[in-house]
Order: C-alpha cells, then sequence, then structure tokens
C-alpha cells in the first residue's frame, strides 16, 4: 500500500509505519548518543505512544536500560485505514526494545477506566513486582469518570468576563486571522479539571500504592505547560490553566501520600512543541511557529525527545539532585522561558502577518513537524514505495 497524508482540518487521517518508525530510531539514537543515564529500572508510562510519554518511555529504556510498560489509547490498522500513529510508533518501540534485549510491554485502552488500571497493575505484578518510576503523560480531549460514568469534556476558553481575542495562523494555509474565543462557564471550567486536572493521576497512583507496586523512592511525574503573555488569557489563566493548577496541587497531595515509601510526585514545566495536542488549540501555532525560529537561531531549540532526555539526566535523575523553582515545578522549559527569548518573539507577534509569517517565523518548520508526528516528511523515507503494514505490536497485552 502506497499511503499519503490525508487531512482534514487540523488532523491527518493517514500515518505512515515506515515513517513512525525511522522517528522512534532516531529519538532512539540520540538517547543513545547522549550517554547512559543513572535512572530508574522499572518504569510505567500512561500516555506512552506520543509526544513526551513516548519520548519518556524511549530514554527510560534506551538510557537507563529500564523495563517499560505502557499504556495508551490507540487504533490498530483496519481495512483501508492506517492505524494511528501512536500505534506505529508503539509497534516500532517494542519493535526495539526486544532486540535491545528490553522488557517493554503495553496495554492499549481507556487510561480513565477501572478495567485498563487493573489490567495494568495484573500485568506489573505479574511481571516486573514493583516500579520505579511512574510518567503521566495523557493529553484527552474526554474523559468518562470511573465513578459516575460522566463524560466529561474539555473546552479551551478564557476564565472571567472578557472574550479574548488575538491572532492565530491556519498552519496548513499560512493564513494569519484573529480568533476570538468567549469565556467559559463554571461548568466547562469543571469538566476540563476533570479532564486534565490530576484527580486520575492521584487514582492510578493511590490504586497502584494500595497493590504495593510502588518500590521505596519511586517518583512520578506529569508534565504542565506555562508558556507567554500572548497565550496566557486563552491558556495559562484560563480552563486548561486551571486543570494545570489542579494537576500541580495534585503533585504535593501524592508526594504527602508516598512519604512512607520516601515516595515523591513532581510536575515538569516542559517547553511548547508541535504535538496532535497542542496543534488543536488556537493562537498556539503562531507562538510555536516564532519560538522556533528563534530558538534555532540560538541553538537552544529542543524537540520532544532532548526534552525528555535532558528531563532525565539533569533533573530527574541528578547527581545533584532535582532542582525546582519556588513553586515545586521542575522546569525544562527554562530555554523557551528566556528573557531574551521571550522578548523576541513578542516583537515578532506584533509584526506576525500572512506576508511576514514565512520568513520571521519558522512554519516550513512546523508543517515538517506536524508532518512528522504521522510518519510523513521523515529523512530517508521513500514515500512511493508500497509499505508492508505494521498490524501487530509486539508487546500488547
Ligand atoms: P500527545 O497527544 O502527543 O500524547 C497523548 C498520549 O495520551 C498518547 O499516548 C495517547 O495515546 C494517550 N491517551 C490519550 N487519551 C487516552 C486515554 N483515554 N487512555 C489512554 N491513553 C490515552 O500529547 P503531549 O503533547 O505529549 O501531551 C502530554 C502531556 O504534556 C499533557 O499533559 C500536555 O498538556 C503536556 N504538555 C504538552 C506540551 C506541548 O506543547 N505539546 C507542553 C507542555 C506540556
Ligand atoms: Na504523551
Amino acid at each position: 500500500m502506497i499511503i499519503e497524508p490525508r487531512m482534514r482540518g487540523f488532523i491527518c487521517l493517514t500515518a505512515h509505519p515506515k515513517g513512525c518508525e525511522q522517528n522512534v530510531i532516531n529519538q532512539i539514537n540520540y538517547v543513545k548518543s547522549k550517554g547512559e543515564i543513572d535512572g530508574p529500572k522499572r518504569v510505567l508510562v500512561i500516555g506512552a505512544s506520543t509526544g513526551f510519554g513516548l519520548a519518556s518511555r524511549i530514554t527510560s529504556a534506551f538510557g537507563s536500560g529500564a523495563a517499560t510498560v505502557g499504556v495508551y489509547f490507540e487504533k490498530p490498522p483496519a481495512p483501508g485505514k492506517t492505524a494511528s500513529p501512536g500505534w506505529y510508533n508503539s509497534a516500532a518501540f517494542e519493535d526495539q526494545a526486544q532486540k535491545a534485549g528490553l522488557y517493554a510491554k503495553s496495554v492499549n485502552g481507556d487510561a480513565f477506566s477501572t478495567e485498563i488500571k487493573q489490567k495494568v497493575i495484573d500485568l506489573i505484578k505479574a511481571d516486573l513486582g514493583q516500579i520505579d518510576l511512574v510518567v503521566y503523560s495523557l493529553a484527552s480531549p474526554k474523559r468518562v469518570h470511573p465513578i459516575t460514568g460522566v463524560t466529561h469534556n474539555s473546552v479551551l476558553k478564557p476564565i472571567g468576563e472578557n472574550t479574548f481575542t488575538n491572532k492565530t495562523v491556519d498552519f496548513h494555509t499560512g493564513v494569519v486571522s484573529e480568533v476570538s474565543i468567549a469565556p467559559a462557564n463554571e461548568e466547562e471550567i469543571e469538566n476540563t479539571v476533570a479532564v486534565m486536572g490530576g484527580e486520575d493521576w492521584g487514582m492510578w497512583i493511590d490504586e497502584l500504592k494500595a497493590a504495593n507496586l510502588l518500590a521505596p523512592e519511586a517518583i512520578t511525574v506529569a508534565y504542565s505547560y506555562i508558556g507567554p503573555a500572548v497565550t496566557e488569557a486563552v491558556y495559562r489563566k484560563g480552563t486548561i490553566g486551571r486543570a494545570k493548577d489542579h494537576l500541580e496541587a495534585t503533585a504535593f497531595a501524592i508526594s504527602d501520600k508516598l512519604k512512607d515509601i520516601n515516595g515523591k510526585a513532581f510536575v515538569s514545566v516542559n517547553k511548547a512543541l508541535v504535538t496532535q495536542a497542542s496543534s488543536a488549540i488556537p493562537v498556539i501555532p503562531l507562538y510555536i511557529s516564532l519560538l522556533y525560529k528563534i530558538m534555532k537561531e540560538k541553538g537552544t531549540h529542543e524537540g520532544c525527545i532532548e526534552q525528555m532526555q535532558r528531563l532525565f539526566a539533569d533533573r530527574l535523575y541528578s547527581k545533584d539532585g532535582i532542582a525546582t523553582d519556588e513553586q515545586g515545578r521542575i522546569r525544562v522549559d527554562d530555554w523557551e522561558m528566556d528573557s531574551d527569548v521571550q522578548d523576541k518573539v513578542a516583537a515578532l507577534w506584533a509584526e506576525a502577518t500572512e506576508e511576514s509569517l514565512p520568513t520571521i517565523g519558522d512554519l516550513a518548520g512546523y508543517k515538517r513537524d506536524f508532518l512528522n508526528l504521522f510518519g510523513f516528511d521523515v529523512d530517508g523515507i521513500d514515500y512511493t514505495k508500497d509499505t508492508d503494514e505494521m498490524v501487530a505490536v509486539p508487546g500488547l497485552v
């Protein structure tokens, strides 16, 4: 089968197995090139198939030689349809891990559900005994609550009196336009916190701990974002920011519960990157295309794998201890938030138009990263060649 990108709105309906595999191999090679990390040996990654979660799994396995259990929600291939990219990423990861003699098993299903949590608990009990690190990296537009059965949908809206109005770009066409988003009501805020806040993270840790699956000094980390002034009203001070506040507060609550095993929970604030989750957020793609341009010029640009390798090597498993900000958060968004970078982005923001953006911003880099998420436009792949489907994920339980 010859597979091409098929776009609908902000999503791509197809994914290329060979391109996804190459992306995974590139990430593995990057981690290996940076040398060994004296890190965790048994790792559970919730949200392990794409973005920061996949990069965390690769860093654990190929940086520290860890056995990994991955949880994700991905579509297998079906007649006439490719799998979702996370399916191919996981097939490739597990293939590479097995070839390297590393334990890698996965559970595909709804991580918010009691059933999937139980499946993961049974797997860890049977195969690994205990876990040293739990990475929580879910990004989802909705959550069916495991106790009430209610479906919560998250929204991206400002909070308060004012409608948010600012520039945005359609990164497929390059058209810069103005977007206006009316403020959320109380129910929308609560729903967004229910989906992207820390409740489910807390539930995972409670259940793992009750089953005695957390090793002494186990740590857990979840990912957050802060970002610049231009996105603040719609992001950090909006509904999703409220959820991130809740996630960050949950870290302290989890740490309290892990005191008896000397365990600890952290939130790491990561850099803005092109992922399926972030591409759907208005305003962010324009910000990212300006940010990429400046960070690439300065030589400080990183992708998910560079971020996660640095998180493990220089923060979580650093010999010097785990550095945090005054609110207890790990910061690997430090290079993004550098004042010189932010001043330059703010200046470019003011002058960004459809005409200027291709030169003052890295729109081409954005588009390429977006296509790469689906395994397209990856160096070294011949897209005119017939592709064998990767149907099986070797470690899928
Ligand atoms: P992503 O969309 O690449 O990854 C999401 C993962 O969650 C995938 O593995 C997917 O299969 C899994 N997933 C989604 N719903 C699920 C469900 N119901 N059950 C099981 N698995 C499910 O997202 P990304 O960007 O890596 O986000 C991960 C975390 O990092 C999020 O908390 C996000 O807010 C945060 N973050 C993202 C930034 C960005 O710019 N992309 C910046 C800083 C933080
Ligand atoms: Na992820």
